[in-house]
């Protein structure tokens, strides 16, 4: 239903099974037997001899209502992210993700395959929409600063906060074929007089001269080795007295049921050394960057924002 777009055409109101097949290009009688299912999830409801039209759960599915879950849903089911979650009990037998072996590293894969890379974008977006907003607001940032969001994808949270904050300055840093969205998404949002697009791999080096270096969703995606360059890379491009904030999940310490252990497995599934943290795990590791664990503020159920400062 999310991928071919079934709750969008349904947007509208009732179509029948020939006209919704036409116009998201599938084989009606499959379709027909796939509505049948749906209508029992109540996602769908009959409308009419062969019709349907779309239910208040269904909605959700829609691209353009606030908590839309139709980019999640779709990468879920993306080949790829298919295989990976399939194959979890390999990659928990042997130790080092299926996905890896098949695909290569996730971010040379989205790379080389510009449809689900887009995918993969959108997702990111939707996903950040529920604590962007949170972070914005929660942060008071001098009104000169410049704000460094190191692999800032799309550039939709570095857009959120300098519209929340109309003096400040950004820096969106990113790999080559994502940095090129970011700047049309930030020149969309009418912000490109307030803002640099730099594209470039972290493990070499970041943006010099920022205030606040932003990495969101960046780190869990790493094992320590490598989360401890990209941070120390980030320590060394700082101006003095500057901070960073972090937005991960962080893990709790005990058995409470947790979201992020969740977001935890889909990381061991899809990169080698790929893992969620708890507080005690980014203050050792921000220690071997010369940082300074100051806080931890839990935005929404999968993100926190942890902030350091030079140690
Ligand atoms: C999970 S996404 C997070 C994007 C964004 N910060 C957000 O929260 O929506 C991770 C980002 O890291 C970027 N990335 C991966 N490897 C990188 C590298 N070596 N140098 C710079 N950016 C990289 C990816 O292109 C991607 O945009």
């Amino acid at each position: 239903m999310a991928e071919l777009g079934l709750a969008d055409h349904l947007a509208n109101g009732p179509l029948d099974t020939a006209e919704l097949a036409r116009r998201c290009g599938a084989h009606a009688p499959s379709l027909r037997r796939v509505l049948r299912e749906l209508a029992g999830m109540d996602l769908v409801r009959p409308a009419g001899t062969d019709a349907h039209d779309l239910t208040a759960k269904g909605t959700a599915l829609r691209s353009d209502v606030p908590d839309s879950v139709r980019s999640s849903i779709r990468m879920l089911g993306e080949e790829s992210f298919w295989y990976a979650i399939g194959m979890l009990p390999a990659t928990v037998r042997e130790g080092s993700s299926a996905f890896v072996k098949r695909y290569g590293h996730l971010y040379d894969h989205l790379a080389k395959n510009p449809a689900t890379s887009s995918m993969f974008d959108e997702y990111m977006t939707r996903r950040a929409l529920t604590f962007t907003v949170a972070l914005a607001k929660r942060c008071s940032f001098p009104s000169t600063a410049t704000l460094v969001d190191v692999a800032g994808g799309k550039g939709h949270i570095l857009a959120t906060v300098l519209h929340a904050n109309p003096q400040m300055r950004g820096i969106l840093f990113d790999l080559e074929h994502v940095a090129a969205h970011a700047e049309r998404t930030l020149a969309a949002e009418g912000l490109s007089d307030r803002t640099e697009v730099v594209s470039g791999d972290f493990f070499a080096s970041v943006p010099p001269g920022g205030d606040v270096y932003l990495l969101a969703s960046v780190l869990h995606n790493w094992d320590d080795e490598d989360a401890v360059k990209i941070m120390r890379n980030v320590r060394r491009a700082m101006n003095p007295g500057g901070r960073v904030l972090i937005l991960e999940v962080v893990l709790p310490d005990d058995e409470t049921p947790h979201l992020g252990k969740d977001i935890d497995l889909r990381m061991l599934a899809i990169f080698n050394g790929g893992t969620e943290r708890s507080r005690e795990e980014y203050a050792v590791l921000l220690g071997q960057a010369d940082l300074t664990l100051s806080d931890v503020v839990e935005l929404s159920a999968d993100a926190s924002l942890i902030e350091a400062v030079p140690r």
